[in-house]
């Protein structure tokens, strides 16, 4: 991990804020393996699980800690005595280990899920994050429901968890509530107030119940926050995480706006696309960003005709970036002549202008027929025209 300032930690939560996505659940196997591939992919802390939630979680976190080299490994724990404790023995093994121990402070929260008041919510805090710095000097602390805290009693809160001796502090939009203007602002407003704040790493931690997510992680960011948390799909509770691979590609497309960078090899963000996707069962929507099936794919013929002539007219990145082979420019009823006559040659065929013609409109009356039109279709098409049937 690195200290340069404008270098932005990435946090992966998909093995257990991801894993929180009901019906996402994953074998140790798979978490070893995932593990490898977000370390291999220059990810720099990974959240492997909740230790105190099940002998199995405890089983991943810990044999994650004890493969892992490089790269920091975390295990969750409330702020209750046994998830620390359990938190800490998991983590043991790993060359870097953090807790991340959280307690909710907004007051719906408080009153109703935790049924505390704002003193007892303080001692926890003290409490919890010193209990996690006697096994480990890497302690997170996050504020549960953040943006829908008290700003007064969130800046005591994070004033205790620097004082108790939390290196990170994480500010969590629990139920994605925040607008990015909002949330840029909270940073800069802790930041300014919190004393010490200075002695800890601001981290976001968004979640995508407004489709805000993305954008308010990087509001985050220009707000001050140094670590971002995310999960790779935006897999998560509800409508779900920060995506990862959206992340950081928002600000690799775009640094000429953007003084921040990660240490991401973004060229591995489609495989991992692909993995989480077969292990979870969960498919990547068509149109998601980055990594969605049609994010390089061009179907109408004015687009066609715009990525033949030069690819920046329809694309913002190029698909290798991202690790995918190559663009797409798909046939269909939308698709122009210059589209066609570009893939003819590619399967190998040379037409003269009327022959190409002719082509041309026994491909749009298929194409008005079928949805898909495959290479298989156009061979077809092509030698039943050209052998006169
Ligand atoms: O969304 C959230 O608040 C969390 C915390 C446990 C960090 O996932
Ligand atoms: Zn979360």
């Amino acid at each position: 991990m690195t200290e340069n300032n404008s270098q932005i930690r990435i946090f992966d939560t998909t093995m257990r804020d991801g894993e929180q996505s009901p019906g996402a659940s994953m074998t140790l196997n798979e978490k070893l393996e995932l593990a490898e591939l977000l370390e291999s992919m220059g990810v720099d802390i990974i959240e492997a699980g909740f230790p105190a939630a099940s002998i199995g979680d405890f089983e991943c976190v810990s044999t994650i800690a004890s493969r892992a080299s490089k790269i920091v490994v975390c295990g969750l724990a409330r702020a209750v005595p046994r998830d620390i404790e359990r938190a800490g023995e998991a983590v043991a093994k790993a060359e870097r280990p953090r807790i991340h121990t959280f307690i909710s402070t907004s007051p719906v929260h408080m009153k109703h899920k935790l049924k505390m008041g704002e003193n007892a919510v303080l001692e926890a805090v003290g409490r919890s994050v010193s209990q996690a710095r006697g096994y480990v000097d890497d302690v997170e602390w996050s504020a549960e429901d953040a943006t829908r805290t008290d700003f007064d009693f969130l800046c005591r809160c994070a004033d205790l968890a620097i004082a108790s001796g939390a290196t990170t502090i994480n500010i969590p939009d629990t139920v994605g509530y925040s607008h990015p203007e909002e949330y840029r602002d909270l940073f800069e407003r802790l930041i300014k107030n919190v004393s010490n704040s200075d002695k800890a790493i601001w981290s976001t931690h968004c979640h995508n119940d407004l489709g805000l997510a993305v954008a308010n992680s990087i509001a985050g960011v220009a707000g001050g926050a140094r670590q971002v948390e995310c999960t790779i799909n935006g897999l998560g509770e509800r409508a779900g995480n920060a995506a990862l691979e959206e992340i950081v590609m928002a600000m690799r497309v775009r640094k000429d706006a953007f003084a921040y960078q990660t240490g991401i090899d973004a060229t591995k963000l489609s495989r991992a696309s692909k993995r989480v996707s077969q292990i979870t069962g969960f498919p990547v929507q068509y149109n998601k960003a980055i990594v969605g099936k049609n994010a390089f794919a061009h179907e109408s013929g004015i687009h066609q005709d715009g990525m033949l002539k030069n690819n920046q007219t329809y694309e913002i990145m190029n698909p290798e970036d991202v690790g995918v082979s190559a663009t797409s420019l798909v046939l269909g009823k939308l698709s122009g002549r210059n589209a066609f006559r570009d893939k003819l040659e590619n399967l190998g065929y040379e037409l003269d202008a009327d022959a190409l013609n002719d082509a041309f409109k026994r491909f749009k009356d298929l194409a008005d027929k079928k949805k898909d039109v495959f290479d298989e279709d156009i061979i077809a098409l092509v030698d039943d025209q050209l052998s006169g049937a």
